[in-house]
C-alpha cells in the first residue's frame, strides 16, 4: 500500500512520467537528460562530464550535456534543454541563487531537477540534491591542520601558529558549508589563541574568492606574503583552503616570493585535480579530500533510473539541505583524504587515475 501512495505521489510530481502502467523500458526509451554543468576549464568538471557521458551511453539514456561558465549561458542551455524536450534536468550552478526563474519554466513543464554537487537555492523545483558531505569536507580539512600542527598534543598548549584562510566562492552555496565546516575544527584555537590569523581577514567574505580562481588566490596570498613577511620572518604555518584551484594559487604565491618548498605551510585542498596530485606529490599541497566523483555521476544515473521508472529515488539526508524555499531530499556520497602516502591507495589502485597521469 505504502509503495503504492508513493509510486502514486512521484508520478504525480512528476507529469512527464508514463503512466503507473507503462514498462519501465518505455520510459527510459523517452527519457532525454540535460545536462548543464559549470566551466569546462576545472579539471573536475570535464572529467565528471565525460564520465557521466559514458554513463548514459551504456544506459542507453538520450542526454545533451553543456558547460556555462556563467549565468546567462546556463540559463540559455537548460530553456533550450527544456524547448528541445528535456524531461530530467542535471544542474551544476555556477550561482546558486540564480537560476528560480528559468526552474520555474521547468516546474510547469513538470521537469524534475537534480541539483549536482551544488544546491541550487530559493526554489521549490528543485527535486533532488546529489553531492559529498560538504561541511564534513571541511572537517577534514580543518582536521588535518589540527593534527598536522599537533594542537592537541600538551607541548604546543602555550605555542602560537600562524594560519591564514581561503573560502570558495561567495555565490557557491557549498563554499559556506566547507568554510564552516573547517571553522567547527579551527575555531576553538583560534579562540584560545593557540592559532592566530595575522591578516585579520578571518570571515567568509573576507576571505572569499570569486569562482574558485587560482589566479585570485594567488593574488590575495602574494599580498598577505608582503603585508605580514610570510617570506621573511614571520613564519606561516598552514593556509586552509577549500579546494584544489585555490590551493594551487596559494602555492604559486609562495613559489613567487621566493619561499623553498621545504618552508611551506601545511595547505590543504579538496577535488584531488591531477596537478594538485602531482603538487602533493612535490610538497608544494598537504593533502586534498578526495570527492570520487564516479560514485556522484553513478547516483545520477541510478536517480533518473528510478525516476524514469515511477521509483522513488534513493536519499540518505533528508534534513541538511534547505534551499530557502524546501529542504532537498540528498543523497550525499562518501569522502576521503588523500596524502602523498596513500595516492597509490586511494586514487591509483581503485583507476581513478592511471599512474602515468601523474607523472
Ligand atoms: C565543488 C568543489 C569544487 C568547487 C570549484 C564546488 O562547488 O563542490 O568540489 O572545488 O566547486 O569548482
Amino acid at each position: 500500500m505504502l509503495k503504492k501512495l508513493l509510486l502514486a505521489a512521484v508520478c504525480c510530481c512528476f507529469g512527464w512520467l508514463a503512466t503507473p502502467s507503462a514498462s519501465a523500458a518505455e520510459g527510459i526509451k523517452d527519457l532525454k537528460v540535460g545536462v548543464v554543468m559549470p566551466s569546462k576549464d576545472l579539471e573536475r568538471w570535464a572529467r565528471e562530464g565525460a564520465y557521466m557521458e559514458g554513463l548514459f551511453k551504456n544506459a542507453g539514456i538520450k542526454y545533451d550535456l553543456q558547460y556555462g561558465a556563467q549565468v546567462d549561458p546556463q540559463v540559455n542551455f537548460i530553456q533550450n534543454m527544456l524547448s528541445s524536450g528535456c524531461n530530467v534536468l542535471v544542474i551544476a550552478a555556477v550561482d546558486g541563487a540564480s537560476l528560480s526563474s528559468v526552474l520555474e519554466t521547468a516546474k510547469e513543464h513538470h521537469v524534475p531537477v537534480i541539483s549536482y554537487d551544488r544546491l541550487i537555492m530559493g526554489t521549490d523545483a528543485v527535486s533532488y540534491y546529489i553531492s559529498f558531505d560538504n561541511t564534513k569536507v571541511g572537517e577534514l580539512q580543518g582536521g588535518f591542520i589540527r593534527d598536522q600542527l599537533g594542537l592537541d598534543r600538551p607541548e604546543n598548549q602555550n605555542k602560537t601558529f600562524n594560519i591564514e584562510l581561503f573560502a570558495g566562492a561567495p555565490d557557491d552555496n557549498n563554499a559556506q558549508f566547507f568554510f564552516d565546516g573547517a571553522m567547527n575544527v579551527l575555531q576553538p584555537y583560534l579562540d584560545k589563541g593557540q592559532l592566530k590569523v595575522l591578516s585579520g581577514q578571518k570571515d567568509r567574505a573576507a576571505c572569499g574568492t570569486e569562482r574558485w580562481s587560482s589566479q585570485k588566490a594567488q593574488e590575495r596570498m602574494e599580498n598577505l606574503i608582503s603585508a605580514q613577511d610570510y617570506a621573511g620572518d614571520t613564519r606561516l604555518d598552514a593556509v586552509m583552503s577549500n579546494n584544489d584551484a585555490i590551493a594551487r594559487g596559494v602555492a604559486e604565491a609562495l613559489n613567487s616570493q621566493g619561499v623553498e618548498i621545504a618552508n611551506f605551510p601545511i595547505i590543504t585542498g579538496q577535488d584531488c585535480e591531477v596537478t594538485s596530485v602531482k603538487y602533493i606529490r612535490e610538497g608544494r599541497q598537504s593533502m586534498s579530500v578526495f570527492k570520487d566523483t564516479r560514485k556522484l555521476a553513478d547516483q545520477v544515473v541510478k536517480t533518473v533510473q528510478a525516476l524514469a521508472k515511477g521509483e522513488v529515488p534513493e536519499t540518505n539526508d533528508t534534513t541538511t539541505y534547505n534551499n530557502g524555499k524546501k529542504i532537498v531530499p540528498s543523497f550525499l556520497c562518501p569522502l576521503d583524504v588523500v596524502t602523498k602516502d596513500t595516492i597509490k591507495a586511494v586514487l591509483v589502485d581503485t583507476g581513478y587515475y592511471q599512474e602515468a597521469e601523474l607523472k
